[in-house]
C-alpha cells in the first residue's frame, strides 16, 4: 500500500488548517480560484479573493514600486573597495573615532537587515492579501539580502573582526536596545499562529508595519547613514559610502512603501485608527527618537567629521515628525529642523514621496550616484 509522503513544512511555513479563513490555499479548497476576480475583491488585508491573480490591477502604486525598485538595481561588488582598503590599513588613515564610527556602525547593519529580511519573509508577507504588495515585498527581500551581502563585503574588503561584528547586536547595549525594542514587532508577525481577521489582530499587524517601516527602516537607520555618508562627503571610505548611497535609495522606497500600506490599510479599516492607538503609535514614536539618539551618543562620544551626538537630537525629531505626518499622526516636535539639509539632497526628499502625498513619484532609474 502506497504511503503517502510527509512534507515537513520550511520555517514559516503555515498549512492551510492553521492559517485562518485567509489561506490561499484554502481559498483555492473552497472553489473561489475558479472565479474571475475584480479589483472591487481586492484588499490589502483579510480579502477573499485569489492572491495568486496579480491583474486586474489595484494597487497601482505598490505595482509602480516594483517596478521602481527593479530597474534601482545594483551589486555590491560591483564596488571597487581598494581606496578604502588602502585608508584603513593605513595606521594615519583614519583617526580612532572615525573607526569606531565605521565598526559600530557595521555592527548594527550586519544583523538589522537579517532582521528586515525575517519580517518580512516569515511575517508581514503572509498576512498581506493584494498581490501588487506582495510582488513588491518579494523584490524587498531580495533588496535587504543584498544589503547583508554589502556589509559583509565592506567587513571583509577592510578584514575586520567577524566575530566582533556579528555579535555586535549582542554586546553593544545601543546596538542591542534598539534591537530588542523592534523584535516584539517582528516577532508578532512572524508567530505561526498569528493571524488577521479582528480588530485586535488587525491593529496588532497594523502597529507592526508602522515601527518597521518608520522607526526601523524610516528612523533607526538614519544616525548610521549620516554618518557613512559624511565619511564619503569629505572622500573617506568613499567605497562603503557608495554602498550605503544605494542602500539608502533602497530603504528610503522601503520606508515609503511601508507607509503607503500603513496608509491604505487605515483607509480600507478605518475603525483600526482608533485615538488610543494614535496615543500609544506616538509613545512608540518618542521612545524610538530616544534609542537612536543613545546609539548617536555611543557611537560619538566626542564630534567627529564635524559631526556630534547633539547635532542628532534635532535631526532625529524632526525625521520623526515627518513620519508622524506621513502616516496621519500630529507632529511630536514642532518646530524641529533638519540640521543636514544634504542628507535631504541625497535622499531627495522632494521625491521621497509617498502615495497618499502625490502621484508623482520620480525614481533614479540606476546610474551614476553624485556627492554634490
Ligand atoms: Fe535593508
Ligand atoms: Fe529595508
Amino acid at each position: 500500500m502506497p504511503i503517502a509522503p510527509v512534507i515537513q513544512p520550511a520555517s514559516g511555513f503555515v498549512p492551510p488548517s492553521v492559517a485562518g479563513p485567509l489561506g490561499a490555499q484554502e481559498r483555492f479548497a473552497a472553489g473561489n480560484a475558479f472565479r474571475r476576480i475584480s479589483v472591487e475583491d481586492k484588499r490589502v488585508i483579510n480579502s477573499k479573493a485569489d492572491v495568486n491573480q496579480l491583474v486586474p490591477f489595484k494597487y497601482k502604486w505598490a505595482w509602480e514600486k516594483y517596478l521602481a525598485a527593479c530597474a534601482n538595481h545594483w551589486m555590491p561588488q560591483e564596488i571597487n573597495m581598494s581606496r578604502d582598503i588602502g585608508l584603513w590599513k593605513d595606521p594615519a588613515g583614519l583617526t580612532d573615532d572615525e573607526r569606531r564610527v565605521v565598526k559600530r556602525n557595521l555592527g548594527f547593519f550586519v544583523t538589522a537587515d537579517s532582521l528586515a529580511a525575517n519580517n518580512i519573509v516569515l511575517g508581514t508577507y503572509r498576512h498581506i492579501t493584494a498581490p501588487e504588495c506582495r510582488q513588491y515585498l518579494l523584490r524587498q527581500a531580495f533588496e535587504e539580502a543584498i544589503h547583508t551581502h554589502a556589509y559583509q563585503y565592506i567587513v571583509e574588503s577592510l578584514d575586520l573582526d567577524a566575530g566582533e561584528v556579528f555579535n555586535a547586536y549582542n554586546e553593544i547595549p545601543s546596538i542591542r536596545e534598539k534591537d530588542e525594542f523592534l523584535i516584539p514587532f517582528i516577532d508578532t508577525l512572524t508567530d505561526p499562529t498569528f493571524r488577521t481577521g479582528t480588530p485586535e489582530s488587525d491593529q496588532k499587524l497594523l502597529r507592526s508595519l508602522m515601527v518597521f517601516s518608520c522607526l526601523m527602516e524610516g528612523l533607526f537607520f538614519y544616525v548610521g547613514f549620516v554618518q557613512i555618508l559624511s565619511l564619503g562627503r569629505q572622500n573617506k571610505m568613499t567605497g562603503a559610502a557608495e554602498q550605503y548611497m544605494y542602500i539608502l535609495r533602497d530603504e528610503s522606497m522601503h520606508c515609503n512603501f511601508g507607509i503607503d500600506l500603513v496608509n491604505q490599510i487605515k483607509l480600507e479599516n478605518p475603525h483600526l485608527w482608533t485615538p488610543q492607538f494614535r496615543d500609544e503609535a506616538q509613545e512608540l514614536f518618542r521612545r524610538a527618537v530616544e534609542l537612536e539618539y543613545r546609539y548617536a551618543e555611543d557611537t560619538m562620544p566626542r564630534g567627529v567629521l564635524g559631526l556630534n551626538a547633539p547635532m542628532f537630537k534635532e535631526y532625529l525629531r524632526f525625521i520623526a515628525n515627518r513620519r508622524c505626518q506621513q502616516i496621519g499622526l500630529e507632529a511630536l516636535y514642532p518646530g524641529a529642523s533638519n540640521p543636514f539639509p544634504w542628507m535631504s539632497e541625497m535622499i531627495d526628499l522632494k521625491k521621497e514621496r509617498n502615495f497618499f502625498e502625490t502621484r508623482v513619484i520620480e525614481y533614479q532609474t540606476g546610474g551614476a550616484l553624485s556627492w554634490d
